[in-house]
């Protein structure tokens, strides 16, 4: 590993123009510098460069970052290849740290892999292209698939030779270790002598995200069912199956430009579409959807598609990842190919723009997808009928991000219309579930709601929807509260402590909504625990952790939060630079006031649930809970008196 004192001295030698300027053209703007992004396509400049505070940010697509982040973007490193990348351009000398012999075992392990990996690829293009064996079978095949050279090329495609020996005895000549080669899943030991496994077979190598080949997958060109038409590598230290997805090196770019990620399921529709000019498609490789292969695709995109052709097993494998795909941010669409066909032979009958416009018009949402199956499924069945409503009201809960609350809503509506049910009443099972979710998490404790309820005299409920409408705001309070930390947690607070004292004893762990903003958070105690020393910015915002760097950064330099409460509740707005012992009083109390909020909206859902029932435990527990909203309004308003009195101030 690269020593925290390199890193540091390359962030402080790396000069942001200097590194940009070398791939962008600038031209000075005030303080800042502004040129074409080099991430996305544009006529008129709106990528920023800030020298002073040392990012960019582009106001096209969105991009943001600092040096490192440019350098690790644009030349598609890791972040310690850009580190060294850096560090070689201004000579600095990179210091490793010693890792122990099993790290360094295990990294030896891989690299060999992934040099054995290149060989083995090398070598079954070679034969592909300039065998005689090679051209008349593996070349023949794959031009009868209609595949270019250029595509073949491009995926490095190859060829096995029949001869199970002529691989492993190339590759021990040349030095390669038998170990090696049976771990990578290319030759196998039968009789004390290395045979090939794909012997006879065409080559489909699979690449990582960053373009290393970590497997191959080997199609025979037999049509006998005595062997599987396709032999993969097995498991190993670089190739775990569940954290792959074939095409996604080729097709990144195109998958962030089209904002859209097309999954298909086999190797060949990848290749096939990108050469009919589709480029925003990976395959699972024949299986479902693992939590891992969601998040390598939200990398790029929130919106994903999955194409299948008509059979059930294919649709049923989709819909097993649903709810994990749901719960990771993603909109999933479905879209059935026309009869008989594959994505592969589809395009190549309608071409690019049939394919994307049949896309286009055919594209389901999965939810909604699904409830229409079951609802067939069940057929007036009244038990089938309950179990898909708790089915549904499952998959629902899962949208349990505040930004979501809307997307949630429009669900829950039109489900609700399909299954001829009462909104209300999907609405307060969703909600139950979130709760009981929740509950288990531990977020809110019942014996505390109960401890409050004591001490409180029943009082009106409040209009309902008032306090609905404030889940529909996004993180500002958890933001600002970062800002504020990061900007002024070093400054004193009062004659005794500091500003970032003062957060720890007002807010505690955090227990943020979202988990970026905690992240950052927890690090910030956490560095300051560990070396008494109050984080400085960069700590932040050239952190290795993606989340930590790209919040922290908008949370710095990116619109200033004036949070709208201050206009409902008719409070005027300070001038922050001159008041930020205010501003931080004021930042504090939104936060723990928009955590009571977020509370009461969670007890009002269990009000309205009871309010139905006579029942006499549902009763009991309808006076506990009324008391506990109580409590917690009397809360809310002691609050908004508070802050009154810090804003007039
Ligand atoms: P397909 O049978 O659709 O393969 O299986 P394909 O790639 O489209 O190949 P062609 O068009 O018939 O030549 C879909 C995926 O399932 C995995 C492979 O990843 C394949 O791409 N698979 C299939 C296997 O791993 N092993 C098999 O025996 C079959
Ligand atoms: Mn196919």
């Amino acid at each position: 590993m690269i020593t925290r004192s390199t890193i540091q001295k390359v962030n402080d030698t790396a000069d942001i123009i200097d590194v940009v300027g070398s791939f962008v053209k600038l031209k000075k703007r005030g303080v800042n510098y502004l040129g074409n992004c080099p991430f996305h396509h544009e006529k008129t400049p709106s990528f920023t460069v800030s020298p002073s505070k040392g990012i960019y940010k582009c106001f096209g697509c969105g991009k943001a970052g600092n040096v490192i982040t440019f350098v690790q973007e644009h030349e598609k490193l890791t972040y310690p290849e850009t580190i060294v990348w850096l560090a070689k351009r201004y000579n600095i000398e990179v210091e490793e740290t010693e890792v122990s012999n099993e790290a360094r075992e295990k990294m030896q392990l891989e690299e060999s892999l992934r040099i054995v990996n290149q060989y083995a690829s090398n070598y079954f293009t070679q034969k592909l292209f300039e065998t005689e064996e090679g051209k008349l079978i593996g070349m023949s095949y794959f031009k009868q698939r209609g595949f270019r050279e250029e595509t073949i090329k491009k995926f490095q495609l190859g060829y096995c030779l029949e001869d199970k020996l002529a691989l492993p005895s190339e590759a021990l000549s040349k030095g390669y270790n038998k170990e090696i080669l049976i771990k990578a899943g290319l030759v196998s030991e039968r009789y004390d002598q290395l045979q090939s496994i794909y012997s006879g077979r065409v080559i489909f190598p699979i690449h990582n995200q960053s373009g290393k080949i970590i497997g191959f997958g080997a199609r025979t060109l037999k049509t006998s069912d005595k062997t599987p038409k396709y032999i993969n590598t097995p498991e190993n230290e670089i190739y775990l199956k569940s954290k792959t997805l074939y095409g996604i090196y080729f097709s990144r770019n195109a998958i962030t430009k089209e904002n859209s990620c097309l999954l298909v399921e086999g190797y060949t529709d990848v290749i096939s579409l990108h050469q009919n000019g589709v480029e925003h498609v990976v395959a699972s490789s024949g299986t479902s959807l693992t939590e891992d292969q969601l998040k390598l695709i939200k990398r790029y995109t929130k919106n994903l598609v999955i194409l299948y052709d008509g059979d059930a097993a294919g649709i049923k494998a989709a819909l097993r990842g649903l709810d994990m795909a749901i719960e990771q941010g993603l909109n999933v669409q479905v879209v059935l190919l026309p009869n008989n066909h594959d994505p592969d032979s589809y395009v190549q009958e309608v071409g690019a723009e049939g394919f994307k416009n049949y896309i286009q018009e055919n594209k389901k949402d999965i939810i909604l997808f699904k409830l229409e199956a079951s609802l067939k499924e069940a057929n007036n069945d009244t038990i089938k009928k309950t179990e898909l409503i708790n089915d549904i009201a499952e998959t629902l809960s899962k949208i349990n991000k505040l930004e979501e609350f809307t997307k949630q809503q429009d669900y829950i509506r039109r489900c609700s219309q399909l299954l001829q049910i009462e909104e209300a009443g999907l609405i307060s099972l969703v909600n139950k579930k979130i709760r009981e979710k929740a509950v288990k998490q531990d977020r809110f404790p019942r014996e505390e709601a109960e401890a409050l309820a004591k001490q409180a005299e029943p009082e009106v409920i409040p209009d309902q929807s008032e306090v609905t409408s404030l889940l529909q705001k996004d993180y500002a309070q958890e933001k600002a509260l970062i800002k504020i930390l990061l900007e002024y947690g070093n400054r004193p607070f009062d004659e005794q402590v500091s500003v970032a004292d003062y957060i720890r004893v007002k807010i505690a762990d955090g227990d943020f909504m979202n988990t970026c903003w905690q992240k950052i958070y927890t690090t910030y105690f956490n560095h300051l625990d560990e070396t008494l020393v109050y984080p400085e910015e960069k700590i932040f915002t050239a952190h290795e952790d993606n989340a930590i760097r790209s919040y922290s950064i908008e949370a710095l330099y990116f619109p200033y939060v004036v949070d709208k409460w201050e206009e409902r509740h008719t409070i005027p707005v300070p001038d922050r630079e001159s008041l930020y012992v205010e501003e931080v009083e004021k930042t504090v109390l939104f936060f723990i006031l928009r955590k009571i909020k977020t509370q009461l909206t969670l007890w009002l859902d269990d009000i309205a649930l009871n309010e139905k029932s006579d029942h006499e435990e549902m009763l009991e527990e309808d006076r506990i809970l009324k008391l506990a909203y109580t409590e917690l309004k009397k809360n809310e308003l002691e609050l908004l008196k508070q802050l009154r009195t810090v804003l007039i101030r």
